[in-house]
């Protein structure tokens, strides 16, 4: 069954990606390519030799797809405390669009990513504590990344404002030519220890942003919440 998102408003646009709240399972949500910025488009950005690979190696959909199941494989359950769920692909009048566990907040809002609450709120001691319990979980278990970015990890919260905890929502896969299989665990898990390291200093340098008052950009500010949904802008329609 072809879904249809076009008619829908997302609630959140990636560097990559739009992201809708799955119209038929609202606790999922599902990914399609920005048309606004194609494949062809995010290959043209690269330079030779990267800019001569196939279509298909720039996308992050498929890519991500391939390390979730890879994680479910390896890492089983426990990977799936500091990492959403994916549910496979399915068709859209945007492409085909990747489903995944939508992260909600305790009162159903859908939750926002580290750099919103720090942007919004600092770095509590709370946000702390529940980023140093999700940076020991994620290097023990040495789950395969790209950079940890404070927009690829959101904050879920329970119903009264406390942190519940931290999930990766974007960014899996190696960036590097070299596929996990082929490394010893030793190696694996060094990466991912330096993968949280690189974190926490982003984190400083967002707080050192914030402290200068610049910009943090719009990449994963949320479009809606996930309950009070908007109409979809009109320039969207089909022209009748
Ligand atoms: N599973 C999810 N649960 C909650 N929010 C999400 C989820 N996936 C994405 N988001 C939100 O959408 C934004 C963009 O999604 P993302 O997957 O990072 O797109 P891109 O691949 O283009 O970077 C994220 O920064 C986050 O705010
Ligand atoms: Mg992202």
């Amino acid at each position: 069954m072809m879904l249809h998102l076009k008619a829908l408003s997302p609630f959140a646009r990636g560097g990559n990606r739009l992201c809708f709240v799955h119209p038929l399972h609202p606790d999922r949500c599902i990914k399609v390519r920005r048309p606004d910025f194609t494949l062809a488009d995010l290959r043209r950005t690269k330079g030779f030799p990267k800019n001569l690979r196939p279509l298909s190696w720039f996308d992050d959909n498929q890519e991500e797809f391939r390390v979730m199941e890879d994680i479910a494989a390896r890492l089983g359950e426990p990977a799936f405390a500091l990492v959403s769920r994916c549910y496979g692909f399915e068709g859209t009048d945007m492409g085909l669009g990747l489903t995944s566990e939508l992260i909600r907040d305790g009162d159903g809002r859908i939750a926002r990513t580290l750099k919103q609450h720090i942007w919004d709120n600092g770095y509590s001691n709370d946000l702390k504590t529940a980023v140093q319990g999700f940076g020991e979980a994620w290097a023990a278990i040495g789950v395969p990344s790209r950079d940890l970015l404070v927009h690829n990890l959101v904050v879920q919260c329970e119903s009264d404002g406390s942190i519940r905890r931290l999930v990766a929502i974007d960014g899996l896969g190696s960036a590097s030519a070299i596929p996990d299989r082929w490394l010893p665990r030793s190696a694996l898990l060094a990466r991912s220890a330096r993968k949280v390291a690189n974190l926490h200093e982003r984190i400083a340098n967002l707080m050192a942003a914030r402290a200068r008052n610049e910009f943090p950009g719009t990449h994963g500010l949320l479009i809606h919440d996930g309950l009070n949904v908007p109409a979809a802008p009109s320039v969207d329609k089909e022209p009748t």
